[in-house]
């Protein structure tokens, strides 16, 4: 049975970062689902039409990490429609063998349910606007309020809110490193992974 790790956790909070350290070192196949949602905002037009258009070479687009296609991500992400199309292909890809890491919003909640680890990954508010900042190389006060502004849509939406599930492991990465917060991660993969019936 192929083994699934669903990451979700508030914008900038490490989830991308350990979900792609952790494919790597089991080998396993990575989908970064927000940027299902970036690509259907970007695409402008009716957002519904834009999520059943969508092909791979959209999630190529340049401009999809900034702050404004963040925005506009979380926009088209509360429309139950577009949700709804993007359901099938996400659940396709978490249960490919050897194994699939998602992260987003609501994948130990609704996508993936049944995965085999489920981690929330948060940090405090001013830490992951300093990281997404520096990353994006804009003023960490202006990325306090558009993150803060994004969670806030994120959770109080109706369909699928940003939520932990309730039998998610919270992993908070505000005083770790990098390597600190993928080792955490990795122990909880191995543990699981221990604890599998033998194919
Ligand atoms: O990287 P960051 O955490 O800033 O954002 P992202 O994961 O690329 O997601 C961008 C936006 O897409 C989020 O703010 C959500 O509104 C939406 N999203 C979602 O609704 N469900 C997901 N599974 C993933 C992203």
């Amino acid at each position: 049975m192929p083994f699934t790790i669903a990451i979700d956790g508030p914008a900038a909070s490490g989830k991308g970062t350990i979900a792609r350290a952790l494919a790597q070192r089991f080998g396993f196949l990575h989908l970064d689902t927000g940027l299902l949602y970036r690509a259907v905002g970007a695409m402008g037009g009716d957002p519904v039409a834009a999520a059943r258009a969508l092909t791979p070479e959209d999630l190529l687009r340049p401009g999809l990490r900034s702050a404004e296609a963040g925005q506009a991500a979380s926009r088209v992400a509360a429309i139950p429609e577009v949700r709804a199309v993007l359901v099938d292909f996400q659940r396709r890809f978490a249960v490919q063998e050897p194994g699939a890491v998602l992260d987003g919003r609501d994948i130990g909640t609704v996508i993936c349910p049944g995965a085999q680890l489920k981690l929330y990954v948060v940090a405090r508010d001013e830490t992951r606007a300093a990281r997404r900042a520096a990353e994006l190389g804009v003023d960490p006060t202006e990325m306090l309020a558009q993150l803060r502004e994004r969670d806030a849509r994120d959770a109080d939406r109706a369909t699928a809110p940003l939520r932990a599930a309730p039998d998610a492991v919270v992993l908070d990465t505000t005083a770790l490193t990098i390597d600190e917060a993928v080792a955490r991660a990795v122990a909880l993969v191995e543990d699981r992974l221990s604890a599998q019936p033998a194919p």
